[in-house]
């Protein structure tokens, strides 16, 4: 399965600016299947106020934002997992929604929200969906979301051969080295679409990657440039459990040593 990621900079405030930015880079990953796009991709992220926040957002079905990426994937037969500032009646959501040739598939609201993204958003409700394309099993976090064992583990015991994941980091290095090892640990694939360039006080890390289920980085890009990556990865490695040959991921937990996870 060819899959990739877009590393771009979304601009604050202006999705038609966004838009010409995707657009031109477009070309540099024909042959796509499965797209990843950064976290907040319509809207930008550092906002100057909750003001901005609710005026950059948009709701699933009127949205500027996944129109254009409804026409890309129709156009060129794809899927892809964008980063969207979400308006659902008078709340605002941190998304990551999946559209593919026929458009909007479903979505993720981001669980774990990061410092001043509690001012803006509300947590998400919508627990952790996988999504069946093309027989591969495609589940969906978000940026900060990484930090949380629990949450990778529950998607891939729910069987995501691929785990999606729109970011827009700004602590350097730690997810990029984090990712591997929760692709290692439940033997799935991770996209993680990170976005780079400066709104304020915040500057973002790039160094967006692809792990595998060996935790091989097959794709890295710089920390700082805006730029795509295209790989073929093999799904059926993250159908195979096994870590030696008597050992399995799943089979070999011990779930009744784990309460104490779920205490709140
Ligand atoms: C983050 O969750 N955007 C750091």
């Amino acid at each position: 399965m060819k899959v990739g990621f877009i590393q771009t900079a979304p601009v604050l405030g202006d999705v038609d600016q966004t838009i010409r930015k995707i657009d031109r880079l477009l070309p540099h990953i024909r042959g796509a299947e499965l797209l990843v796009l950064p976290e907040l991709c319509n809207s930008g992220y550092n906002f100057e106020s909750p003001g901005q926040a609710r005026e950059t957002s948009e709701t699933v079905s009127d949205s500027v934002f996944l129109r254009y990426i409804g026409s890309v994937c129709r156009e060129h037969q794809l899927h892809i997992v964008t980063g969207l500032n979400e308006r659902d009646g008078d709340i605002l959501y941190n998304s990551a929604v999946l559209v593919g040739p026929d458009g909007y598939l479903g979505k993720y609201r981001k669980l774990h929200l990061y410092m001043n993204e509690k001012d803006n958003f509300t947590p998400g409700d919508l627990d952790l969906p996988v999504f069946d394309i093309n027989s591969c099993q495609i589940g969906m976090l978000i940026c900060f979301d990484w930090l949380f064992p629990e949450v990778w583990r529950i998607l891939a015991l729910k069987g995501a051969d691929l785990i999606c994941h729109p970011s827009n980091l700004v602590i350097p290095g730690l997810a990029q080295r984090a990712v591997p090892i929760h692709a290692i640990c439940n033997r799935v694939h991770v996209i993680t679409a990170n976005r780079v360039g400066t709104e304020g006080d915040l500057t973002f890390t790039g160094c967006s990657t692809i792990a595998t289920p060996n935790g091989e980085v097959v794709a890295q890009a710089s920390p700082s440039k805006e730029e795509t990556r295209l790989v073929d990865i093999d799904i059926s490695l993250s159908r195979d459990k096994m870590i030696t040959s008597r050992n399995h991921v799943f089979a070999d937990r011990r779930p009744e040593e784990y309460t104490l996870i779920t205490k709140t």
